[in-house]
């Protein structure tokens, strides 16, 4: 059940036999050549909107706009401070807990959400809040591995781009096509998190905005089961985490 398609008068009768809600987090920044600006945030969407539907929760609005600052040379990136995303979570999650809502789980898309989500759910009673991203689990991860290998890459990933494709447009690969500069592993390691420095610098060295990953490789059908697995993953771990 999509919160902003529900009414007041149901949101508060949910709250009598229930107290979770599932909030997808995202970016809206350049994914390479072939991938949408919304990747992100439309992947955690598409997954979070499915758990709900199975788990029978209430699933918040997506957010959209989040810290990609590395990303800002490429054109369509909108980028906000690690400080105005974190406050802005940090109201929210305040808003829903004196509401009555006692659980609040984050589904994210986005690798540089990961720091200012944690230090929003620290100001909290542990158990409150849960973050996971999507290829966290080991179903899905395994997935990946097994369509992409290395070339999955770090941005722009050919796993998150087949999501997108079970829903929204599959663009030609174009610049795409190829495959991109490989990553060292040590290089992989130390861009974890989303580390990827100054935006001039960044565009030089990537200059289609793809990172290790090679984006051509997706395809609907991989989308569609690797949705079905993250669908599967979320569910459970939602399930764990309300009880
Ligand atoms: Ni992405």
């Amino acid at each position: 059940m999509k919160l902003v398609e529900s009414t007041w008068l149901e949101v508060e009768a949910y709250l009598k036999h229930a107290s979770g809600i599932i909030i997808p987090c995202g970016s809206t920044e350049q994914h390479g050549p072939m991938g949408l600006i919304g990747t992100d945030a439309l992947c955690a969407e598409l997954i979070a909107g499915r758990v709900a539907d199975e788990t029978s929760t209430l699933v918040a609005p997506a957010l959209f706009y989040s810290p990609a600052p590395f990303n800002t040379g490429f054109p369509g990136t909108l980028s906000v401070s690690e400080e105005l995303f974190q406050a802005m979570v940090g109201e929210i999650l305040c808003c829903l807990i004196a509401q009555g809502f006692r659980s609040v789980y984050f589904l994210n898309g986005h690798g540089a959400n990961i720091a200012p989500l944690s230090r929003c759910a620290a100001n909290h009673p542990p158990g409150r809040t849960r973050i996971r991203s999507w290829w966290d689990f080991p179903a899905v991860d395994a997935l990946r591995r097994d369509y992409y290998g290395d070339w999955e890459g770090l941005h722009a990933t050919p796993s998150e781009i087949a999501i997108t494709q079970t829903r929204y447009r599959a663009v030609p690969a174009g610049l795409a096509a190829a495959p991109p500069q490989a990553l060292s592993a040590a290089e992989a390691a130390s861009r974890a998190g989303d580390r990827h420095g100054h935006p001039d610098q960044h565009r030089r060295q990537f200059p289609d905005g793809r990172v290790g990953a090679h984006s051509a490789l997706a395809n609907p059908g991989q989308g569609g089961a690797l949705l079905a697995a993250a669908v599967a993953a979320v569910s459970e771990d939602y399930a764990d985490f309300v009880n």
